[in-house]
């Protein structure tokens, strides 16, 4: 029984954070920024929105897009790195703003690999019967858990969210293969506290907001991005050749044009927006495909690898051939409204 993605919505908050603005803010210039990770902009949320208001928004876009596709829905699956509290789980909030009380809930915590994660978790619920239609999100309000005097870390990051509804789908279609994986001698290059106020490896002082060590998780990533995007399509029996389109996580184009070589997927079949949007975390993935169907280049069919990383260190990475079934449905339901 095959399981994949059937729909797919986004949400981005409207306020626009430029280079030129962080040129005002401390000593920096869109020339560096742009050069060593290629985002121009980011947007961030409002002072009282937060991760679950923007999944909400996010879930809002989806069912505009597919009318009653929220109908059944017994699961949701929220990856994010910025919950709004330890519990309820954001997933929960989510889910009774949505309609959804009393479907299962969950948080799934990994970082900006987290929407791998969360995919991987739904599809293995859907598989065990204990869920037969996921909502899985990626919501984030980094904007707030960020050191605005930091300028290495706060120049890369954005606001947003991603939902996606994972199901059964045709056969020939769905996810072919899960890599997931995580590295903990790498845990002190990206880190946030939450309970314990100390992390072991991590200065002292440090770490109430977000903290990281650059270079280190820039070698990291070139390496993880390449290898368990190359171990995804190994497992599906797949070659960079027969990748249609790669959608990395958006964090640094630096990194993504050093993996593309790795694996073998040339740049140009690689879905790239963080110039727009910088690193969301969880919600990068969804942002960048969501663009890619809207403006035409991922078509029913397509093979995908999708790919991720992040703190813990982490990693997730997925090929999948693209369901595009659900959305052609809403499309003839329009053509028929505009015939009437
Ligand atoms: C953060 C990152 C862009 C820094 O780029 P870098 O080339 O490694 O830069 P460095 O940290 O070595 O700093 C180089 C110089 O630029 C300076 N610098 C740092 N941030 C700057 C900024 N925003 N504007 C101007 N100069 C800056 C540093 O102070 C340093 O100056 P010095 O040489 O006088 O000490 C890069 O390491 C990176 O993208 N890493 C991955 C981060 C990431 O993706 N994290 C999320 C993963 S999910």
């Amino acid at each position: 029984m095959p399981i994949g993605i059937t729909a797919l919505g986004t949400y981005v908050p409207t306020r626009v954070l430029t280079n030129k603005e962080l040129e005002g803010m401390f000593d920096t210039s869109d020339e560096w920024i742009v050069s060593r990770t290629g985002i121009r902009e980011r947007h961030l949320a409002a002072e009282d929105e937060f991760a679950s208001d923007m999944g909400v928004r996010a879930v809002n876009d989806l069912s505009a897009r597919y009318p009653g596709v929220l109908e059944g829905v017994d699961m949701v699956v929220c990856a994010t790195s910025s919950p709004d509290a330890l519990f309820p789980s954001t997933a929960a909030i989510i889910a009774g703003q949505v309609g959804l009380n009393g479907a299962g809930a969950l948080d799934v915590l990994v970082a900006c690999s987290g929407f791998m994660y969360a995919l991987s978790v739904a599809q293995g619920m859907v598989l065990a019967k204990t869920a037969t239609k996921v909502l899985v999100l990626g919501a984030e309000a980094l904007s707030k858990i960020l050191d605005w005097t930091d300028r290495t870390t706060c120049i890369l990051f954005g606001d947003g969210a991603g939902a996606a509804i994972v199901e059964e789908v045709p056969e020939g279609y769905g996810f072919q293969s899960f890599v997931l994986g995580a590295d903990s001698t790498g845990g002190p290059s990206l880190y946030k506290f939450a309970v314990a106020d100390h992390i072991p490896g991590v200065p002292v002082g440090t770490g109430a907001m977000l903290g990281m060590n650059g270079r280190e998780v820039f070698k990291f990533a070139v390496r993880v991005l390449g290898d368990s995007g190359e171990k995804a399509m190994n497992k599906a029996g797949l070659s960079g050749s027969d990748i249609d389109w790669m959608v990395p996580h958006q964090a640094n184009v630096r990194i993504i044009e050093s993996a593309c070589g790795r694996f073998g997927v040339p740049l140009e079949k690689t879905v790239i927006n963080l110039d727009r949007y910088g690193n969301t975390s969880t919600a990068s993935v969804p942002l960048a495909l969501r663009e890619a169907l809207d403006d035409g280049r991922v078509k029913d069919g397509d093979q995908l690898l999708l790919v991720a990383f992040g703190g813990g260190l982490s990693w997730g990475a997925s090929a999948m051939k693209w369901y595009g079934g659900a959305g052609r449905k809403v499309a003839v339901q329009e053509q028929e409204l505009v015939v009437k």
